[in-house]
């Protein structure tokens, strides 16, 4: 029986349970047989393989986390460790391989395939900053997470009247931060991809006191600023008693939303179709709300920047 391996690697994401249920699920339907690896490109090194039957499965679609685990690993990034990984699959006889993880992910998976396993990405990242998709799964949950933090600390940065900065996760990208922000109503995102100017942060915030707003908000991915250093010099040159939260690894868990654990499941199930059409050296994903899939070497040649007009309007909606 033509057998299927699953594997999760790099930051893991709420999501990629929903996602592996529907790899396992999808492929015994189609009479195929799922291998789940554990631990990332580590369990592939390490042959750390277990078939996967319909009840190994149950009871999953709502936790976050991964059952396979996760890890980053640097051996699989020398040729020695590829060279093994490789060897271990095809002992396995597993010919094919969904590749559940961001960018960094499917460079390792592209690898493979360069070497004759047939292989699928499947965009899971709360980074959100997977070039061609507009998705990838965790990010909806991940915003959510932040959204709910940013409703309790406003009721206490009002009876306080106090200016909190939030940071968020994205060393990179500010996809969190600018769509968290915008739905939070924040005064500020500031995110890596766009230089920000101190002076005109503290001109708002001391507009907004002058109007009698009774506290900020200001949203900034740990990418962009040391958060920690920009409540100080808030402090300093506003006068306004500022304080800051780190949000930090709350953001990567938590039971999957809706939204997340649908696309998990549909992006993983069409991704056992492309393997079942011989396809290989793709990543799939969701543009303008259809499901499709590109060549992976062609998406390492795109940028995914920030949706410019999403930030535009949060500066003028926090006037
Ligand atoms: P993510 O997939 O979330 O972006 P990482 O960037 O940490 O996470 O990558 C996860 C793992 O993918 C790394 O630990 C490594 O094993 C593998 N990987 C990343 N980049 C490469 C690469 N250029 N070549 C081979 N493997 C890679
Ligand atoms: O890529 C996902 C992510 O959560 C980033 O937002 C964050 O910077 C990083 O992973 C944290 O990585 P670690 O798991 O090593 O703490």
């Amino acid at each position: 029986m033509r057998r299927i391996g699953v594997l999760t690697s790099g930051g893991d994401a709420p999501g990629m349970n929903a996602a592996i249920r529907a790899v396992v699920r999808k492929s015994i339907y189609h009479g195929l047989e799922p291998v789940g690896i554990r631990r990332g490109f580590t369990g592939l090194i390490a042959k750390e393989m277990v078939p996967m039957g319909l009840g190994s499965v149950a009871d999953i679609i709502h936790r976050g986390g991964t059952i396979l685990r996760t890890a980053r690993c640097p051996e699989f990034m020398t040729l020695e460790g590829l060279k093994k990984a490789v060897n271990n699959l095809q002992e396995a006889k597993i010919e094919d391989l969904i590749v559940l993880g961001g960018d960094g992910s499917f460079h390792g998976a592209l690898k493979l395939a360069n070497e004759g396993i047939r292989v699928i990405g499947v965009p899971a990242s709360i980074d959100n900053d997977i070039p061609c998709t507009d998705y990838s799964i965790g990010f909806d949950t991940a915003v959510n997470t932040v959204l709910d933090a940013i409703n309790k600390i406003r009721d206490t940065a009002t009876s306080h009247e106090r200016v909190f900065i939030i940071e968020v996760m994205g060393r990179r990208s500010g996809h969190i931060a600018l769509e968290a922000g915008l739905a939070a109503g924040a005064e500020s995102i500031l995110i890596p991809e766009v230089p920000y100017d101190l002076e005109d942060i503290v001109t708002k915030l001391c507009r907004g006191q002058a109007r009698g707003k009774l506290h900020s908000i200001l949203v900034v991915a740990e990418g962009a600023v040391n958060a920690l250093e920009l409540g100080d010099r808030i402090q300093e040159t506003s006068q306004m008693d500022t304080r800051v939260t780190i949000l930090g690894h709350i953001q990567r868990g938590g039971s999957p939303t809706a939204v997340d654990r649908i696309r998990a499941s549909q992006l993983a199930a069409y991704a056992v179709d492309l393997l079942r059409q011989g396809e290989s050296h793709k990543m799939v994903g969701i543009q303008a709300g259809k499901i499709q899939s590109w060549d992976m070497a062609y998406v390492f040649t795109q940028k995914k920047r920030p949706d410019k007009k999403m930030m535009e309007l949060a500066n003028i909606l926090a006037i």
